[in-house]
């Protein structure tokens, strides 16, 4: 399972590096998958997006468990899970996943 997902992670990076032109950046990351189930989104606009671009590396319970957070802070997420994780997301669906976690998880005034 664990394998699974690292090797999944590894071909989507090397789909990037390879896209980008520059193989020398591609890396390996090992990172400890955490141990929970569920797999699916609440359904509602933009979960196709989310459930597109967000389960290859971890469950959706993952994004799910964390705490409500305002919009800045769920952009700031999803860069890091495209800038520092290297997420193949593309900017128009970057934004409809930051538009539905303020949605399912946004922080309330
Ligand atoms: C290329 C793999 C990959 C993809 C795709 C990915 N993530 Fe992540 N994500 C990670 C890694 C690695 C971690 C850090 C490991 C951990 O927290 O257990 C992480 C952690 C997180 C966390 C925990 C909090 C934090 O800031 O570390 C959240 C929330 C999250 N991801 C949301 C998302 C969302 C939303 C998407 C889709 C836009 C997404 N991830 C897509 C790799 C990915």
């Amino acid at each position: 399972m664990i394998r699974t997902y690292a090797l999944a992670a590894v071909l989507l990076m090397a789909g990037a590096a390879a896209q980008a032109g520059d193989l020398k950046t591609l890396k390996k990351i090992n990172f400890d998958m955490p141990d929970d189930s569920a797999i699916t989104f609440p359904a509602g606009p933009g979960e196709e997006a989310i459930s597109g671009n967000c389960l290859a590396c971890h469950s959706a319970d993952h994004v799910m468990n964390q705490p409500p957070m305002d919009r800045e802070h769920w952009h700031e997420v999803v860069e890091k899970m495209i800038k520092a994780y290297k997420a193949p997301i593309t900017e128009e669906d970057a934004a409809t996943i930051v538009d539905y976690l303020v949605r399912v998880k946004g922080k309330k005034e």
